[in-house]
């Protein structure tokens, strides 16, 4: 039977041929992208709970600890006012780099700003597009917080180091885990798959070439094929290294405020 593509139009918001539940997927993602931006902030402002173990008052018989969200650990001279914490001044870095990623401009495009709500459905602003021009060009500096989230990966594999160093008697350190251990290392993975799975990294290592061939070429190939492959889980990489960073901040909080008990493990 022939389609009628005139019939086919969206008009209003909303309106799609659709008949899925294709809403669901963009209000979970609404729902998260909310949560996190609101959980995160009030963590920035929170300027408290961020560290424990080793060098601190809190706990100084464990391992040291740093909540992600203030990695690296900034001293602010005195002139800062109080309720601007370290955190502030580092957090541009990750979420730079999340909010310009290919795949959450996706996301938060659809579910903040019904921009289109979904595949195949009328949006609310139409025949609006421009290209990612004025206000948006920002999002083309993705590249350059490429560099900044290889930076973030090298600091929290120096934190996961850091959680593995319990103090020993006399002044000596020995190897260690907990189970916030076990935390930092599972944040350290994802946020590794995500950043190692970036559109802008793939383009980094493979990119340029009219040739894969000879010497150097053929292990840019290899790398380039290697983060093809994570590329494919993108997506998930990037909600299951927004979930671990966030746990990893809460669990540290919840530790350092004395809510909960990290247990050592050996
Ligand atoms: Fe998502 Fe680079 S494209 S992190």
């Amino acid at each position: 039977m022939a389609t009628d593509a005139a019939a086919l139009h969206e008009e209003r918001f909303g309106e799609t041929q659709r008949r899925d539940a294709w809403w669901v997927q963009p209000l979970l993602m609404g729902a998260a992208f909310v949560a996190f931006i609101v959980y995160a902030t009030f963590r920035g402002f929170w300027n408290a709970d961020y560290e424990y173990g080793h060098g601190t008052d809190v706990l100084p018989a464990h391992a040291y600890f740093l909540s992600p969200f203030y990695s690296p650990l900034l001293a602010l001279p005195s002139w800062v006012p109080a309720f601007l914490g370290p955190a502030i001044f580092v957090m541009w870095m990750p979420a730079g780099f999340r909010l310009t990623c290919y795949y959450a401009r996706k996301a938060y495009y659809r579910a903040l700003f019904a921009d289109p709500p979904g595949c195949a459905v009328a949006e609310y602003c139409k025949n609006n597009y421009k290209g990612e021009r004025g206000m948006w060009a920002f999002q083309n500096l993705h590249r350059y917080f490429l560099y900044l989230a290889l930076l973030l990966v090298c600091m929290h594999i120096y934190h996961v180091f850091e959680a593995c160093r319990w103090p020993a008697g006399e002044g000596g350190m020995t190897f260690g885990m907990s189970a916030g251990t076990l935390v930092l290392l599972v944040d350290l993975v994802f946020l590794s798959l995500y950043v190692f799975s970036c559109h802008s990294l793939r383009h980094l290592v493979g990119g340029r070439l009219d040739c894969f061939s000879g010497g150097a070429h053929e292990s840019r190939y290899k790398l380039w094929r290697g983060v093809t492959k994570l590329n494919d889980f993108h997506g998930t990489f990037f909600w299951m290294s927004l979930f671990t960073v966030g746990f990893a901040d809460f669990y540290i909080w919840m530790v350092s405020s004395a809510r909960i008990t990290d247990i050592r493990l050996f």
